[in-house]
């Protein structure tokens, strides 16, 4: 992957782009830039100037340095690949929400789980991945779609994996415990059968049952690096995390996708995003965001 600067440094790099308590300049935001894009293949152009001074500079405080010149240098080097991983953290954009765009899992449930369910039921396997996971609502949602159908799939060989950058996010993940308003979306059954009310550091949250969590494993997975998969998925959901890549990256994923989903799987991307270069060809598009696969591909281990 090129290392892609954001700016045009022939055009003043000193020139002051957003700033407050520390200076952003042009040189700055294109370095920090290039870093999240080798690192993420997230593109930062200069209209994201604002939201990188205010995402950082607190973290910058926090380690007690100079300004944005310094927190560069720092994590450039050797040294500052703790300070490197955060910033990862910190730029990158979390939101999520239960049963977001419903439609997708009104189709999962009508349309894909049956078959699985039938298949699972007869001792097959089963596997669904939820691939830019942020703080679990996707995957907590996948697996209550399946649990609607199929109570007991966790005794049977149906996984889902969930995966994101994100370490930070991950942990959230993991623990499952959410505030009431973000269970608003969760139809009150569902609440009542598979969350408990807990407290957590002094705040009152719901957290997903552990007969839940057993569907779910939570790995950290870099889209853009290799990915360590044996088999195939039937299901992938990578949605709304594309939106933030360049074309040339978005056309490479979603031939990385056609290449582990059989004949037939399908694949939900966000509202905002589109199957685009040649990977247009292994997908048929079913329904609002919704591409069933029509054959293999290449890319099998792109
Ligand atoms: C806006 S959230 C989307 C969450 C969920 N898929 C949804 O639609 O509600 C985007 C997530 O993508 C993750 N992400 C960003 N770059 C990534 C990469 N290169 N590989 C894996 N995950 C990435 C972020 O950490 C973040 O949690």
């Amino acid at each position: 992957m090129i290392a892609l600067g954001a700016t045009d440094l022939r055009q003043s790099p000193d020139e002051v782009l957003a700033s407050g308590e520390y200076p952003l300049t042009r040189r700055d935001l294109s370095e920090i830039a290039a870093m999240i894009y080798s690192d993420a293949g997230i593109f930062l152009n200069e209209t994201k100037a604002s939201l990188v001074y205010s995402r950082l500079s607190k973290h910058i405080r926090s380690l007690g340095l100079s300004g944005f010149r310094e927190y560069c240098a720092l994590v450039a080097s050797p040294a500052g690949a703790q300070a490197r991983r955060e910033m990862l953290s910190h730029l990158t954009t979390n939101f999520t929400r239960f049963f977001r765009e419903n439609h997708h899992f009104e189709h999962l449930r009508n349309e894909v789980l049956p078959k699985l369910v039938e298949r699972a039921r007869s001792g097959g396997r089963v596997r669904i991945w939820s691939a830019a996971c942020s703080d679990g609502q996707e995957p907590y949602s996948i697996a209550l779609t399946v649990l609607s159908l199929m109570p007991n799939a966790a005794d049977y060989d149906f996984r889902i994996l969930a995966t994101d950058i994100d370490p930070k996010i991950l942990s959230l993940a993991r623990v499952g415990a959410y505030d009431e308003t973000a269970l608003e979306t969760v139809a009150p059954a569902m609440r009542k059968q598979w969350f408990q009310e807990v407290e957590v550091q002094g705040r009152r949250k719901f957290q997903v049952d552990d007969r839940v969590k057993r569907l779910i494993t939570f790995n950290e997975l870099n889209l853009m690096a290799q990915w360590p998969f044996k088999g195939d998925f039937d299901v992938i959901f990578c949605r709304n995390v594309v939106i933030y890549f360049d074309e040339p990256t978005q056309m490479k994923i979603w031939s990385r996708f056609a290449g582990l989903l059989p004949e037939g799987g399908f694949l939900y991307i966000g509202h905002s995003e589109r199957v685009s270069g040649e990977a247009k060809n292994l997908f048929d598009n079913t329904g609002i965001t919704t591409y069933r696969h029509i054959g293999k591909s290449m890319g099998r281990k792109a």
